[in-house]
């Protein structure tokens, strides 16, 4: 096979570099089934990764992107057959292994998921890691009972992308969803997702008591440090908050009050590593009671991998709604 292109990430002691390179097959990280990879997609550890901005890499050189979806090309696992439609995303893909920005992948079958039927390439990776974690959030407190009878839930980061898809999904479920935003711009956005409100960030905080008053049923956060602590202390109880995210920071001071007085549940959710069945079922659900409303709004737009340096750029400085669609197939 010829060589193909890659988005490779250098991190060494000399800092990090990244770029698109010519690459062999050979070259790519060992694997049992060869997927020709049509679609990737940029999420906030893609942006962490490429700038070096956070140690993500764990091995060096490596083929950045954390999500792909492509077809089979090759496969030496009687799981899955050339010609099959597929998922990656995580499973140490960009961390540990060569991810999604590059015209070919070769991965293990046992991290792969087949595309669901309702959706397409493209659809899979504009929902990406992104909304995958939106929708294992939202399982993962409906299994703790959660329900829109209980009341408002809240999200935070509600213009990125985890938060775009987790608006969406709340509301798809009777949801009533409160969407917390830094960003001005981003309300009428924001509303035809499908949320009830929408407010500034500093909407969140509340006294400095290990209790406050409470304010919603549950919540959703991207932003971490003190936003995660007030979100906590102002749960109704029993209900459920989802730490998903650090965008504002790794800071946390709480009391266990909340936990023990109100049975408040703090989850944790980890997209990276998350059991495969586990996997399977929520890109499952994905595809049918939890397909998106809002999909092609949340594309926010496509780019190639020339482009990726100047959008992780924009992506970390918050100048990006929604989701960054790669294309790795030719025109
Ligand atoms: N645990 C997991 O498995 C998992 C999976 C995916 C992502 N994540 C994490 O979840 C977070 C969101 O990921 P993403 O891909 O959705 O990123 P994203 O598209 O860049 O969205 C992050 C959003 O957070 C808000 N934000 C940014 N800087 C902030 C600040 N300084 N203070 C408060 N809010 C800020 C912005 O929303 P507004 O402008 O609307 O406020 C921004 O759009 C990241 O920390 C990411 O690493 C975790």
């Amino acid at each position: 096979m010829e060589k193909f292109s890659a988005f490779r990430i250098h991190a060494d002691e000399g800092g990090t570099h990244s770029g698109v390179e010519p690459l062999g097959l050979e070259q790519l990280s060992e694997g049992d089934v060869v997927i020709r990879v049509h679609y990737s997609s940029v999420n906030y550890k893609d942006a962490l990764a490429a700038t070096g901005k956070s140690k993500i890499l764990r091995k060096s050189p490596l083929v950045g992107g954390i999500d792909l979806a492509g077809e089979v090309v090759e496969s030496s696992s009687p799981l899955f057959s050339q010609g099959d439609a597929v998922i990656v995303n995580g499973s140490g893909l960009s961390e540990v292994h060569d991810g999604g920005y590059a015209e070919y992948a070769r991965v293990r079958a046992d991290w792969i998921v087949p595309l669901p039927a309702r959706l397409r390439l493209d659809q899979a990776m504009v929902i990406g890691t992104a909304g995958f974690t939106a929708a294992l959030c939202i399982h993962l407190m409906q299994e703790n009972h959660q329900q829109a009878i209980d009341g408002p839930v809240v999200v935070t980061g509600a213009s990125g992308g985890v938060g775009s898809f987790a608006v969406d999904l709340l509301h798809k479920l009777g949801f009533e969803v409160t969407a917390v935003t830094g960003s001005s711009q981003a309300s009428d956005y924001l509303y035809e997702l499908g949320a009830n409100e929408v407010v500034a960030r500093d909407w969140v905080e509340s006294g400095g008591g290990v209790l406050e008053k409470t304010r919603w049923a549950g919540a959703i956060d991207n932003v971490g440090g003190e936003t995660l602590s007030h979100l906590v202390r102002a749960t109704r109880p029993w209900g459920n908050v989802v730490s998903v995210g650090i965008a504002g920071g790794t800071g946390f001071r709480l009391s266990p009050m909340p936990f023990i007085i109100r049975g408040v549940n703090l989850l944790g959710v980890s997209s990276s590593n998350c059991p495969q069945e586990l996997r399977k079922q929520i890109w499952q659900r994905l595809g049918s009671d939890l397909y998106p409303g809002h999909i092609a709004s949340i594309h926010a737009q496509t780019a190639y991998l020339e482009d990726l340096p100047g959008v992780f750029e924009k992506l970390l400085n918050n100048e990006i709604r929604g989701r960054v669609l790669v294309r790795l197939l030719k025109d």
